[in-house]
């Protein structure tokens, strides 16, 4: 992709949907939220169309084993978290388009024809398969209601369906001293009648699409090709009474066997686009970015989604084709798959795993509570486990805020705009250039080039880092010619300077845009301009009246801003400037780390 992109370029920005189960964590965001974020602002300033979607998502086990937690029903379990999860990437400014809920009408139609069709042409299979089932209660076990030792790499926690640890697929017979999470007793198994989705029958369309893909991760690729090589039929309906209709004959009626939830879950990035369409009142809009053949569609998730994403949800695709009630019709034309995976590593916390029954937990919300979103979007697109797994430490988030954010980027923007409003309370008109001065802006519009083509191929941590290289010169050449003792002797030459300084300081804040929208926003007014540069996503109940729910949505063109070099004229008056982050105490490391201790007790 060039650094500027042709209007009817379609980005979809697909993102991977939280569970409703409880409250999210920073690793959860630093695995799909801050880096989708990013990228989809990228994209937007770049001028792309781009389409965010995702939601909660709300079937299944997960939100079962909540429920009998905490002893309210699933449904209210949805509710609440949805919520939760919701405000938090609020907070967080995330600019989804759409983030919706798997328990609407709309995704349960949307999954239903996908199923119904799949099963038309032959790619979901009717056969009994032994399940595992309570020996005291009779109840069936799906999923994460039975546990065991995975028989691939002998990790103790693997569930029902799969193990965390390794990332892949099981059958609950498969597990090695397979145990009830409800009493711990061991599961009986009996036969249970299914449907497979045909996996083998995608095989050689799978590797010959995955083994293209020499832009993903290595580990991506590489893993989703063992994969594929040792595919299975895999059952997508499971013995339980929390999820999405099977919508064919003598099943319908059954509320105690369903879709499975992953099967439902990732319909949603279709039926999220869909839904968005009808809310702009232009129902068949997605279709620019499901049918165009040139449409690009890039995914956000933890490792442990890797799967889902390379070989299940590009066989539903593939099998659907040009095919059901909700696609089929002019342009008859095939579902898009995947262009890339942008997978995480995880994220630990103090050198341990996050859980929160042993109080191993920063919750979003309560870490925004004392420290701002751009901090916490700083230090995961600094820090944060892009390609390997990372560890987060308090002392280290304070210490990158302090040495890098405000060090670097804060310290440039408040020296040079403070002498700059007191000493001439305008943009100040410059003289001539010298070779030095003509040479730092340039690098830093060179940053357009370099950063952009990182930003394009998800490495944020790299396009950061050449962004944040870029401050750093500015800084030097502030140090170099000491503007602040210029103003006494040379007020042409102070001018100039600051100038020069400013125009850098304004294409850095394009460049910083995606990292920090709030405090790239903030500093757009502090350089004397107008406009929304950094839209924000908002709350808003929406649907038709039997189906009202909650959304997180926007507007996110922004106002006078695109990812090229900007222009600052002279003469612009400049409010009086306000740092732009807090440094943070050192002290307040113990401070958390106790607290965390106090909530673990
Ligand atoms: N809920 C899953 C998780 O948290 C992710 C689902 S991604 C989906 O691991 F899009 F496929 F739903
Ligand atoms: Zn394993």
């Amino acid at each position: 992709m060039s650094a500027r992109a042709a209007a009817e370029e379609h980005v979809l920005v697909a993102v991977a949907w939280p569970y409703a189960s409880g409250p999210r964590h920073i690793g959860h965001v630093a695995g799909f939220g801050v880096p989708s974020d990013i990228f989809a602002r990228y994209q937007r300033l770049r001028g792309a169309r781009v389409l965010m979607v995702s939601g909660t998502d709300e079937h299944g086990t997960p939100i079962l084993v909540a429920a009998d937690r905490e002893g309210v029903s699933p449904r209210a379990i949805a509710d609440r978290y949805n919520w939760v999860i919701a405000e938090d990437l609020l907070r967080l400014g995330l600019s989804y388009d759409l983030f919706t809920r798997t328990t609407t009408a709309n995704h349960a139609a949307v999954v239903q024809d996908v199923f119904r069709t799949l099963h038309d042409k032959g790619y979901l299979i009717r056969r009994s398969q032994l399940g595992a089932f309570s020996a005291a209660s009779g109840r069936a076990l799906p999923d994460r209601y039975i546990e065991g030792t995975c028989p691939h790499c002998g990790f103790e926690g693997a569930r029902g369906d799969q193990c965390d640890n390794c990332g892949r697929l099981l059958e609950p017979t498969e597990l090695l001293s397979p145990r009830s999470r409800i009493d711990g007793q061991p599961p009986v198994f009996h036969e249970s009648e299914h449907f497979f989705l045909d996996l083998p029958a995608f095989r050689s369309a799978l590797t010959e699409w995955l083994e293209a893909q020499h832009e993903w991760r290595a580990n991506v690729r590489n893993f989703s090709l063992k994969l594929v090589a040792e595919l299975q039929p895999r059952a997508v309906t499971r013995d339980i009474d929390w999820g999405v209709r099977i919508p064919l004959e003598g099943f319908s009626e059954r509320s105690d066997k369903l879709i499975y939830v992953w099967f439902d879950a990732v319909i949603g990035y279709l039926s999220a686009a869909l839904e968005w369409a009808r809310l702009e009142g232009e129902p068949e809009a997605w279709r620019a970015w499901w049918q165009d053949p040139g449409a690009e569609h890039f995914y956000f998730m933890g490792k442990d989604n890797i799967i889902f994403h390379t070989v299940i949800w590009p066989s539903m695709l593939l099998g659907y084709g040009s095919g059901g009630e909700v696609a089929g019709g002019p342009p008859n034309l095939p579902l898009v798959l995947p262009r890339n995976v942008v997978s995480s590593e995880f994220l630990t916390v103090e050198g341990q795993k996050f859980s929160s029954s042993r109080g191993v937990v920063i919750e979003v919300r309560d870490f925004l509570s004392r420290y701002d979103p751009d901090a916490l979007r700083y230090y995961l697109a600094a820090a944060g486990p892009e390609t390997q797994d990372t560890d987060f430490t308090w002392s280290e988030f304070i210490r990158r805020n302090n040495d890098e954010l405000v060090a670097t980027w804060g310290n440039l923007v408040n020296r040079t705009l403070t002498i700059a409003h007191r000493h001439f309370g305008e943009v100040p008109a410059p003289g001539p250039l010298t070779e030095a001065d003509r040479a730092l802006l340039e690098r830093v519009e060179g940053g357009f080039a370099s950063a952009g083509a990182l930003l394009g191929e998800a490495r944020f941590k790299a396009a950061l880092g050449e962004v944040m290289g870029l401050a750093a010169q500015v800084n030097q050449y502030l140090a170099e010619n000491q503007p602040w003792h210029l103003v006494a002797s040379d007020r042409e030459r102070a001018a100039t300077v600051l100038y020069q300084a400013i125009r850098c300081i304004d294409d850095l804040k394009v460049q910083l845009l995606p990292f920090l929208p709030f405090s790239c926003q903030r500093l757009h007014r502090m350089l004397g301009a107008e406009g929304v540069i950094a839209p924000m996503p908002s709350l808003r109940e929406v649907g038709p009246v039997d189906d009202p729910h909650l959304v997180l949505t926007g507007d996110y063109r922004a106002q006078g801003v695109s990812w090229a070099p900007t222009e600052v004229p002279p003469g612009r008056p400049l409010p009086p400037p306000e740092p732009l982050f807090r440094k943070l105490d050192p002290g307040l490391a113990e401070e958390e780390l106790a607290r965390m201790a106090g909530d673990g007790a």
